[in-house]
């Protein structure tokens, strides 16, 4: 079911680094997002598959990872993720290329759960670092970096019980938990007809 794998498919900070992710894999993943909706049919998202080094080192030594937890200097050399994806917009501002990407960036995840494996879609990036090193076209830049590998880590989700506390935690057999608002909370209903 479609709600079983939206489930699975949570942010996954901790990875197998040894375990591969090959070439055709994140190819395949990125002709998911080629088929996905786009504003105005434009496509202007492209994509850049990471698999090797030294641009895997690169690419890691410029992301933030969970900035709730403080403590956590991110996934050890161990825990490193085996790929990324990196989906990179038009610099020309038009208002729905973020859009695009999100939507492309949660359709790769799905993909990549589906397969067993897992990832995080990271924003907070230091973008010029990264561009400078694997060459994105000058007219570009990254929108969002997907990271990619074999999870390491138990993610669960549970309910919001105060509504002001949405920040994830990790407890003492370092199991991941992520706070979902519920149902209720997030529908607003249509005025009622006078
Ligand atoms: C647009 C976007 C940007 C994000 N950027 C980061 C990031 O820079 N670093 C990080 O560790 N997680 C990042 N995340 C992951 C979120 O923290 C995560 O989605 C949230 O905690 C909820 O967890 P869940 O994905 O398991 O539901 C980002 C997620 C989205 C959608």
């Amino acid at each position: 079911m479609l709600k079983d794998l939206v489930i699975k498919n949570r942010s996954y900070r901790k990875f197998y680094a040894s375990f591969e992710v090959k070439d055709t894999l994140l190819f395949d993943l990125i002709d998911l997002a080629r088929i996905c909706p786009s504003a105005g049919n434009l496509q202007s998202l492209r994509f850049m598959p990471v698999w090797e080094k030294p641009h895997l080192d690169i690419v890691f030594e410029n992301l933030r990872w969970a900035a709730y937890l403080s403590y956590w200097d991110g996934p050890a050399p161990e825990q490193r993720p085996s790929a990324y994806i990196l989906i990179i917009s038009p610099i020309q501002t038009n208002k729905y290329h973020l859009t695009d990407a999100g939507i492309a960036a949660q359709t790769i995840l799905l993909g990549a759960t589906e397969k067993g494996l897992g990832g995080c879609i990271l924003g907070s990036v230091n973008r010029q670092k990264i561009q400078e090193h694997v060459g994105v076209p000058e007219e570009m830049e990254i929108s969002l970096v997907i990271a990619l590998g074999k999870p390491a880590e138990k993610v669960v989700i549970e309910d919001v019980t105060d509504p002001e506390d949405i920040e994830y935690w990790r407890d003492p057999d370092e199991v991941h938990h992520v706070p979902k608002r519920s149902l209720n909370d997030l529908i607003i209903m249509p005025m009622e007809e006078s």
